[in-house]
């Protein structure tokens, strides 16, 4: 249900200083990308290799109990408010907002059949946070924090604000509209949830923030707002299957990594741009920056050789990014590689009227909206074509569970080729950890005095 068009990354499209002899290159990769394939599928399920995300999509046990829960409260809450952050969230935030009805908040209550609305709280600002618990009623609202770590900063003060605010309003039954989602074993997250009796569900071991989204992370939050979860469990594991084959020319996660890695290094275009044209994915592109960014800018190699590489991700949406970003990306460095997500058939048809003859506009009446957005993203394609920047195209039928399930497992596939070809440890984070960890001294954890210290002695010299 999704295809892969590079056509316009060849040489003979955009020219060799700017495009790849895509075919030779295939050839000349096609041993190393068939052992990368079979290693990372051999890996999978060995412990500390970070790869059990693969194995998510055939997880029928959390699958059945997330259902069991969702079933069990449905009809208690009007709300859902999702307390999280980075990979903990933008996963929830991608699949939601591409599967939900558009505007699903807004929705009266028999509009969404009686499912509750969602939230994603996914910063510290302190005005957005009160501004969300102005207008949620506590009493009917499931909150799900999310943390694998079971400590970050964000996450903790937010859930400390609003478990205070639901005792308060609840008294001891405020346990009951909380759900933990975080390690089966470790984390202050896990005591709490122990010692207060919460409902929890894990975030399985060897499985990274970036790559939680088919988890308990992003499917309980699915399940309680009525998405389809075996329908996109099965986009999973037919997208699994399509791409444990080791072949580069069958294989579109593969051919995505090559070009990518081989803009980058040969032809010094190491931005990729993700640029779906359709508002409905917006958030993918937002949680593909997660993704590509902290899987791959790394400064050491596998060796521990000093590297400090990786490919800047952007996120852009079509056609509205046309009015912002295109004049760049046209006339600007030729340094990005785009990637365009299509949309072939759309929920809706929407025709414009035509009720103005004025040349300038007279002929769009008569068209329709679906018309106007692809033949957008085709003219883009082809101005950038013109102006020699190459760009790939992820083609979806349809936005469903099954085909958006298949997009985001084929970009972490995606990913963690790419991260073979850099020869880099694509699922370690040590620069977040870094800034996390400074935080926690700013802000007086115990244990982090040393840094504190440091740490007021840097900021004080800059
Ligand atoms: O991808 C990652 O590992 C990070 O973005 C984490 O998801 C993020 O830092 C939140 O961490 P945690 O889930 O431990 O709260």
């Amino acid at each position: 249900m999704i295809s892969l068009s590079y056509r316009n990354t060849d040489e003979n499209i955009i020219g060799a200083e700017n495009g790849l002899n895509v075919q030779q290159e295939f050839a000349n990769y096609r041993e190393q990308i068939a052992n990368i394939i079979t290693n990372l599928n051999k890996r999978k399920d060995k412990p500390g290799q970070w790869l059990q995300w693969m194995n998510l999509g055939y997880n029928e046990e959390t699958v059945w109990y997330v259902k069991e829960y969702a079933a069990m409260v449905q009809g208690r809450f009007d709300n859902v408010l999702v307390l999280g952050i980075g990979g903990s969230a933008l996963g929830g935030m991608a699949v939601t907002e591409a599967l939900l009805k558009p505007y699903w908040n807004l929705l009266t209550e028999e509009q969404r059949n009686g499912l509750p609305k969602i939230f994603f709280l996914d910063n510290i600002d302190p005005d957005s946070i009160c501004g969300l618990l102005n207008i949620l009623d506590l009493k009917r609202t499931l909150v799900n924090v999310v943390t694998k770590s079971g400590s970050t900063a964000e996450t903790m003060a937010q859930f400390m604000i609003v478990k205070n605010l639901l005792e308060k309003e609840l008294g001891d039954n405020y346990r009951y509209n909380i759900v933990a989602t975080t390690d089966k074993k470790t984390g202050v997250l896990r005591q709490i949830a122990e010692q207060e009796g919460y409902k929890t569900f894990v975030v399985p071991d060897d499985v990274g923030g970036r790559f939680s989204v088919f988890s308990a992370v992003g499917l309980l939050p699915f399940a309680l707002v009525g998405l389809d979860i075996d329908e996109i469990m099965n986009g999973i594991k037919d997208m699994d299957l399509a791409l444990k084959n080791t072949d580069i020319n069958e294989n579109i996660a593969a051919q995505n990594a090559l070009i990518h890695y081989l803009m980058d290094i040969k032809k010094g275009k190491n931005l990729s741009v993700m640029m779906p044209y359709s508002s409905r994915l917006k958030y993918v592109s937002d949680w593909y920056v997660q993704l590509w960014a902290e899987s791959l800018g790394k400064n050491k190699d596998k060796l521990g050789n000093d590297i400090h590489i990786g490919p800047t991700p952007i996120k852009a949406l079509g056609a509205t990014d046309q009015h912002s970003q295109i004049q760049l990306y046209n006339e600007g460095p030729n340094n990005k590689l785009i990637n365009f997500i299509r949309v072939k058939e759309f929920d809706n048809t929407l025709e414009i009227p035509n009720i103005f003859e004025y040349t300038g506009i007279g002929y769009l009446g008569g068209k329709t909206i679906n018309r106007l957005i692809n033949a957008e993203a085709d003219a883009t394609r082809v101005a950038l074509t013109d102006y020699n920047r190459p760009t790939v195209t992820i083609t979806i039928d349809k936005i469903n569970g099954y085909n958006i399930a298949q997009l985001l497992y084929m970009l972490e596939i995606q990913t963690a080729i790419a991260g073979e070809l850099y020869n880099i440890d694509a699922f370690n984070q040590p620069g977040v950890e870094q800034a996390k960890n400074y935080t926690y001294a700013l802000m007086g954890r115990a244990g982090y005095e040393d840094s504190a210290q440091t740490l007021q002695e840097k900021m004080a010299a800059v």
